[in-house]
């Protein structure tokens, strides 16, 4: 068996004139400053991960600390940045860590990294969904139990702004330029909103202890409660704890989530005018700002008021509502929703590409690349990614989903780490307009950092992760091995 066979460059640079969008946008051009990538980066980035999964954190496991787990989770996404970049920009190509590793460490690599992409971005829309669906309900005061986390069986709002999204994906129609741009600018301008007006509101007394003392658990203490357990303290037999230390790793995992997105950056590397020098750049200042912001955000909103009064649905505009700024927080909760709707259309309209990308190299079946002749885009796999989204998002707490794409995409950041150094000794003549810096030290901290959050994230995660990855593997051998294009064209070069 040959699982490490690889595409060659030329056979991607020709297979991605068969894409909707290479039809669209013709051959790339070499225009992106570092401020353009930066302007995109922001833009991808903010999201629910800020707006909503800071209110839970500081609530569940960390205290006034969660500013710490944000700082945490943003040095760990640098780190894994700086390995991205130098894969995605030695592939002369436009596309994602799953064409990047086709053409670099094989096949097999490649679809667990495609598999696991699939997991981040249906979960993370999933995830945006029920951050929107918690603004929305604190704008127009809808009842919590059908649009915001506290006591939802069912969260309607959400599985609502998947289908009116899905089919606006569906459809192929897209946000215009100026839309994009002045979202960015939007979520940009709320955080700062954010701090500087809040800083006013803050009561320092709230956050002391900024750490708040380690505790027991709720819950029985029973299996159930080992099963939420972080997998390190499962493994290690430590008694399970929440707040603490542990309290401020188990949060900086599951906010990572806040950080994802970065890599859509490290794959502009050949739109870039000068990737040597604007790609650090670039990431550095989408993560250096993201960062700051989040940090502000951070403080601001535990010092505001005492972290366990924090909203589970729309914390940033509620705490607002708290000190009596009824109408800033109806702003914010506007802005937080035009901000969000847009990460949701994103992710809807990247996944189904993915699945493309997968049915076109013969590991799906043919089905999945089928385009739509009028609207251009792949209809199964975006129907199939809508209705299961919204399942997920209707369904599915927020917290559980935003673990589940930490998880999927620390993995994949530990794979791409591990590239870069096996790549480095394996071809050592391929050409890198980026090259990370302090090879092999830079990508083994990524890896133990990464592994290191990952060992934060509970026993369940780690258990529906391992089953996804498995059904992966199923229908690996089961179909994609045997139907590659590989597996008969005489461009692949076996390793
Ligand atoms: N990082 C993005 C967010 O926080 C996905 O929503």
């Amino acid at each position: 068996m040959d699982l490490l066979r690889k595409k060659s460059v030329d056979d991607v640079i020709h297979q991605n004139d068969e894409t909707p969008e290479s039809q669209e946008h013709g051959s790339l051009k070499k225009n992106l400053s570092a401020l353009d990538l930066i302007g995109f980066g922001i833009g991808i980035v903010i999201g629910t991960g800020i707006f909503t999964l800071t209110g839970l954190q500081a609530k569940e496991n960390a205290g006034p600390g969660v500013t710490i787990s944000f700082l945490i989770a943003g040095a760990v996404a640098l780190l894994a940045a700086l390995c991205y970049a130098e894969l995605a920009s030695a592939v002369p190509t436009a596309g994602s860590s799953y064409t990047y590793s086709y053409t670099t460490i094989g096949e097999i690599f490649a679809w667990i990294i495609a598999w696991d992409l699939i997991l981040e971005f249906a979960l993370g829309a999933a995830v945006v969904a029920r951050g929107w669906s918690g603004y929305v309900a604190g704008v127009f005061d809808l009842p919590a139990k059908w649009f915001a986390e506290e006591g939802s069986v069912v969260n309607v709002g959400a599985i609502f702004i998947v289908f009116v999204l899905g089919w606006v994906a569906l459809r192929g129609i897209r946000e215009s330029a100026w839309v994009t741009n002045g979202l960015v600018v939007i979520k940009v301008l709320v955080c700062v909103f954010v701090i500087a007006v809040g800083a006013f509101y803050v009561n320092t007394g709230n956050l002391v202890p900024f750490i708040p003392e380690s505790q027991p658990p709720s819950g029985d203490g029973g299996a159930s409660s080992s099963l939420h357990a972080p997998l390190w303290q499962f493994l290690s037999g430590v008694e399970p704890a929440t707040f603490g230390l542990t309290g401020i790793f188990v949060a900086a995992a599951v906010v990572f989530f806040a950080y994802s997105g970065f890599e859509a950056v490290a794959n502009l590397g050949e739109e870039t005018k000068r990737p040597e020098r604007d790609m650090p750049l670039g990431l550095l200042g989408t993560l250096g700002i993201c960062t700051a912001l989040y940090v502000g955000v951070c403080i601001v909103l535990t010092g505001m008021v005492h972290y366990s009064d924090l909203s589970e649905g729309d914390a940033v505009a509620d705490v607002f509502d708290q000190v009596g700024l009824e109408w800033a927080g109806i702003l914010i909760g506007i802005a937080a929703v035009a901000g969000l709707t847009s990460v949701i259309l994103v992710d809807l309209v990247a996944m189904p590409r993915i699945g493309f990308a997968l049915a076109r190299d013969g590991l799906l079946p043919e089905a999945f690349r089928r385009i739509h002749p009028t609207w251009g885009t792949p209809v199964l796999m975006t129907s199939l990614t809508v209705v299961a989204v919204a399942l997920l998002a209707g369904l599915v707490p927020i917290s559980v989903l935003a673990e589940m794409v930490s998880i999927g995409t620390l993995f994949a950041f530990v794979v791409v780490a591990i590239a870069v150094i096996v790549l480095r000794r394996t071809q050592p003549d391929m050409k890198r307009p980026f090259r990370t810096p302090w090879v092999p030290i830079l990508p083994i901290a990524t890896v133990a950092s990464c592994v290191g959050l990952m060992a934060s994230l509970k026993v369940d995660t780690w258990l529906r992760f391992l089953v996804w990855l498995a059904l992966g593997f199923v229908v690996y051998f089961a179909y994609g091995y045997r139907h590659s294009r590989l597996n008969k064209s005489p461009e692949g070069d076996p390793a």
